[in-house]
């Protein structure tokens, strides 16, 4: 059974990475999804900021989403790769308003896919988010364009996001924690040590007493 509980509730955590080019809105995403906040001030991440999401999945399932904001200068630093270590799930951000940041999406998705893997040796699953969508786009690229774009590239799909009105934020996590969900069937909690995050396992029983889900 995956997730040691007293009853019969399933926990996980998952560490998910939140990429791309300065400026597109990765922490506002994040704020959004997590506290329901939305600032217009643009305060630049430094290195790496960390949040946690907790979802009650469904009656006998929670999901802690581990949320690795990375800055988007990191790009040019190495420490990429420590920071996508053991994540097993992966938002690459580009804001709609500037093109530059759509042609650096190929960039950071190999990054990505160079550095870290599933234990069976797949890509981590990653979903593209066009983001600032309450605002006029530079590119029209249409639906069936960045459909064959994902598919290239190797992104599970994409979705047009807005920090600032709330648009698919929610629908975006979900979609993706479902992927990562589906990765993990069958994999019995002890053996999965390569892509998801042990919880301790007094935690987990101390909790799951109380009632997790
Ligand atoms: P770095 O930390 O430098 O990599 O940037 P970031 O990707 O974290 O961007 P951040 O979330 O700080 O947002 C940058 C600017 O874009 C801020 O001024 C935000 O208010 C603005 N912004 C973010 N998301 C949206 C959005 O959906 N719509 C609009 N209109 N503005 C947004
Ligand atoms: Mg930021």
């Amino acid at each position: 059974m995956a997730g040691g509980s007293v009853s019969e509730c399933k926990e996980y955590l998952f560490k998910v990475l939140v990429i791309g080019e300065l400026g597109v809105g990765k922490t506002s995403i994040i704020k959004r999804y997590v506290h329901q906040l939305f600032s217009q001030h643009y305060r630049a991440t430094i290195g790496v900021d960390f949040a946690l999401k907790v979802i009650n999945w469904d009656s006998k399932t929670l999901v802690r989403l581990q949320l690795w904001d990375i800055a988007g200068q990191e790009r040019f630093g190495n420490m990429t790769r420590v920071y996508y270590k053991e994540a097993v799930g992966a938002f690459v951000v580009f804001d709609v308003t500037r093109g530059s940041t759509f042609d650096a999406v190929s960039k950071w998705k190999h990054d990505l896919d160079s550095k870290v893997k599933l234990a069976n040796g797949n890509p981590i699953p990653s979903v593209l988010l066009a983001n600032k969508c309450d605002q006029k786009k530079e590119n029209s690229n249409n639906t069936a364009l960045m459909d064959n774009f994902c598919k290239e590239t190797g992104f599970l799909g994409w979705f047009e996001t807005s920090a600032k009105d709330n648009i698919n934020v929610d629908e975006a996590a979900r979609f993706l924690v479902e992927n990562i969900l589906a990765n993990d069937k069958g994999l019995p909690y002890e053996e999965s040590n390569g892509d998801r995050i042990k919880l301790d396992q007094e935690t987990v029983a101390a909790e799951s007493k109380s009632g997790c889900c």
